[in-house]
């Protein structure tokens, strides 16, 4: 998946809008899907989990470089443990069954997340997926797992205090860029587009430090319904909003001189 296996579609190949560099995806809606149809709630999931292969597929062909998912929450583990256990099923059939794929197609794997307190056959495999695919070119798969991002700046802020304290940091010098650093996504870009499926209007827990000039899409189909179609309805979203960060748009700053 290191280039696009086929050209991206009309709209994408304009020329005029940028295709997002880095798409993070809020994965709702599992459950209800499966209640729409009478089905256990493990099925909205094992679905959900057929949802993320075309998307990962989607995202290479469109040209996205990175793509980061919420597959586990800090907060999923006060669901019911059968629940529970059913999501980490999941992810280990994910991995054992998928990676040779993902590391075919030149996919780069990362976790984000507390790994401490994983079962420890997860553990080996979330290393695992990282450890083969760490050289890959193509497109990075950022799984956010046994994630929350309150959590993830908790864990930076303790960081940056015991570097303080070993005398490697100077509290004066701690600057964006430095908590940045400390946080599990050191070495990624921000999301651009943050996408939200099954009509929920909220971040969750999900990349709060990181999404703070991210463009956020929310969309009406639960997760196991998501498609292409749907992943370039909210491109095209995305591409109709006007990115300031923070500045003035071309327009104003024109008539301003600046
Ligand atoms: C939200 O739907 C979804 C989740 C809590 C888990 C997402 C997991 C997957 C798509 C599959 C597992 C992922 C991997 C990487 C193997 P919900 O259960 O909250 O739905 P509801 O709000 O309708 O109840």
């Amino acid at each position: 998946m290191s280039e696009p296996k086929v050209p991206p579609s009309a709209l994408l190949a304009d020329g005029i809008a940028a295709v997002p560099h880095h798409v993070a995806i809020i994965m709702d809606g599992n459950g209800r899907w499966a209640a729409a149809r009478g089905l256990p709630r493990v099925e909205g999931h094992r679905r959900g989990v057929e949802a993320l292969r075309r998307t990962i597929r989607a995202a290479g062909e469109i040209g996205i470089k990175v793509i980061t998912i919420f597959s586990f929450s800090s907060e999923n583990w006060s669901r019911p443990a059968a629940e529970v256990g059913e999501l980490m099923g999941l992810l280990r059939r994910f991995i054992r069954n998928d990676l040779a794929e993902l590391h075919k197609s030149g996919v780069r794997v990362r976790i984000i997340g507390e790994r401490a307190g994983l079962e420890a056959d997860i553990g080996r495999l979330l290393i695992e997926a990282e450890e083969l695919t760490k050289d890959n070119t193509g497109l990075t798969l950022v799984v956010a797992f046994n994630y929350g991002a309150r959590q993830e700046i908790a864990r930076a802020a303790r960081r940056a205090a015991e570097a303080v304290a070993q005398g490697t940091l100077n509290a004066q010098d701690i600057t964006v860029d430095t908590v940045a650093g400390f946080l599990d996504t050191a070495d990624l870009p921000d999301p651009d587009l943050i996408i939200r499926t099954s009509g929920e209007q909220r971040l969750s827990n999900f990349l709060l430090w990181q999404s703070a000039y991210s463009e956020l899409v929310f969309v009406p189909a639960n997760w196991p319904d998501f498609d292409r179609a749907i992943l370039e309805g909210a491109i095209r979203e995305y591409q109709q909003r006007e990115r300031r960060f923070g500045g003035l748009s071309g327009t104003a700053a024109a008539k301003t001189g600046s």
